[in-house]
């Protein structure tokens, strides 16, 4: 039972709770009667909705994580940042060419970049945040995409840059550029697409609406799996 774990003291909002030791600093909220409505998400790790900034009590260092991951440590300080008011241009990706003068016109800030790093140590996702972000002022928009592909749009990158640059909306536009422009496209898709549009699984589909659950599991349980 996690209350008869041994009990940590942590501080939200400079009040101090006692916690179990083995909670996520969002499950450690919640048990110290915190209701959630912002900053969560999937709660797995992959929505940046719940980023959080902490300090420990006598070490002068600023830490950065996920609440959903990150386990609670004695003597914790914490902040959440739910969002974080970078800019984000509005713009049609149909209307933009994949060119580098697309960031610099869209994101002049990415010139201003200082190469320091901050970024890169902030990110809970440990991408080389500064490394993306000297390949946008080259113009490799592609580079961006496969550097920044695993970035979860958190903005602890953003709240630490001493340039204000929005790295993370920078990148994102890099990928959106890459994924309509640039990136070289799958014949196998498209094919199934058109098959899909001709109606060629319009029964089966069908047919599996109408099983009820017990059906439905065996289906699933029977089906071929690729090795
Ligand atoms: S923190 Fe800002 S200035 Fe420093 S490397 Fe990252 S984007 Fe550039
Ligand atoms: S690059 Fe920035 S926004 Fe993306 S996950 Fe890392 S810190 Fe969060
Ligand atoms: S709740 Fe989605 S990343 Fe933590």
């Amino acid at each position: 039972m996690a209350n008869q774990e041994e009990l940590i003291p942590i501080y939200i909002m400079g009040k101090r709770y006692d916690v179990p030791a083995s909670l996520t600093i969002m499950k450690a909220m919640e048990w110290a009667g915190y209701t959630l409505v912002r900053g969560v998400g999937c709660r797995g790790g992959f929505c940046g909705a719940c980023a959080t900034v902490y300090r420990i009590k006598d070490d002068p260092k600023l830490y950065f994580g996920l609440a959903c991951q990150t386990v609670v440590k004695p003597e914790m300080y914490l902040g959440q940042i739910p969002f974080f008011p970078a800019k984000r241009a509005s713009y049609d990706i149909t209307k933009l060419e994949p060119i580098a003068a697309t960031l610099f016109t869209t994101y002049p800030e990415t010139l201003r970049c200082l190469g320091c790093g901050t970024c890169t140590k902030a990110c809970p996702q440990e991408l080389n945040v500064k490394g993306y972000m000297a390949a946008a002022m080259r113009g490799d928009i592609t580079l961006v995409a496969n550097m920044s592909f695993d970035c979860i749009m958190c903005g602890l990158c953003a709240a630490r840059c001493p340039a204000e640059e929005p790295q993370y909306n920078i990148a994102i536009l890099a990928r959106r550029l890459y994924g309509r422009y640039l990136a070289p496209r799958s014949p196998h898709l498209a094919e199934r697409v058109e098959e899909i549009q001709s109606g060629k699984f319009d029964a089966e589909i069908q047919n599996l609406k109408s099983l009820d659950f017990n059906a439905l599991k065996e289906r699933y349980s029977a089906r071929e799996i690729e090795a």
